[in-house]
């Protein structure tokens, strides 16, 4: 029987071969599947992005740091001129976009600015937005950081508002990257944030633009954990791309 062939992406993340598991666990290695070839100027962007290494963007302390290396990739694809990122978090994008010569405008709750607030109209091609996932993660001490809303709705209520405020702040035909995750909540049980990012964006009149990318959650704090009810744990999180129409038929 002829061995399958090894999909050369996974080979070709730094560091994919040697990632080494937490506590002494032996690496798993997974077989993805081939990619065709095509016209893209990123070839490693496919549907699943399996990077260990994020590269040197952000601060790796920063809870929640996002990978700098699938900000790049979409970047290099879908060249912007202009770029915002309303939590920044660690600084992670505003780092990639200096690095490619791209101007960023980025800011955060932590310096007193509301993303969920209405702040730009047509300003920039491209927006990467990665927010808090609902509450899983506290950030700042400010009622009005997203991760503070106490309730499920109180919380997908600000949500809308954050992804509308994104949504006007892109050109029309400009793109809008949101990394989310779905997790579980001790009160309000499985949150599907993947679901309502996208429910949310369709009602905005934002369309999809790609396929989903499944970012596998290399380092992530939670695989370093023991729970002791069974569970299917949750291994990644998901970078979905919207485009905003290029006319006017769907008002934002
Ligand atoms: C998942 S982290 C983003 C991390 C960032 N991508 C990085 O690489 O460091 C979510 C960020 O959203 C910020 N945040 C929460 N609510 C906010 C709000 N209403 N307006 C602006 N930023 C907010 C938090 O302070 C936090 O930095």
């Amino acid at each position: 029987m002829t061995a399958p062939a090894i999909n050369p992406f996974l080979h070709a993340a730094p560091g994919a071969v040697a990632f080494p598991r937490p506590e002494k666990r032996k690496p798993v290695y997974a077989l993805l599947p081939d990619a065709p070839v095509t016209g893209s100027p990123v070839p490693e962007l496919t549907s699943l992005w399996h990077d260990p290494d994020p590269g040197p963007w952000g601060d790796r302390r920063y809870p929640g740091i996002c990978p700098g290396s699938l900000i790049r990739a979409l970047l290099r694809f879908y060249r912007p001129a202009s770029v915002y990122d309303p939590m920044s978090g660690s600084g992670t994008c505003a780092q990639v976009c200096a690095d490619l010569g791209i101007a960023c405008h980025a800011n955060d709750i932590h310096r007193g600015f509301d993303a969920c607030e209405e702040h730009f109209s047509g300003a920039f091609e491209f927006c990467w937005v990665h927010p808090p996932y609902a509450r899983m993660k506290l950030y700042a001490d400010d009622p009005r950081d997203l991760s503070r809303e106490p309730t499920l709705a109180g919380f997908l209520g600000r949500y809308d508002r954050l992804i509308r405020s994104c949504a006007r702040a892109v050109v029309p035909g400009g793109h809008l990257a949101v990394l989310v995750g779905d997790y579980t909540d001790r009160e309000w049980g499985y949150v599907p944030l993947v679901y309502h990012t996208k429910a949310i964006a369709f009602r905005a009149g934002l369309r999809q633009a790609a396929t989903d990318i499944i970012r596998f959650s290399h380092g992530a704090s939670s695989g370093r954990k023991v729970y002791r009810k069974p569970l299917i744990p949750g291994l990644h999180d998901v970078c979905v791309v919207f485009q905003k129409p290029t006319t006017n038929e769907e008002a934002l």
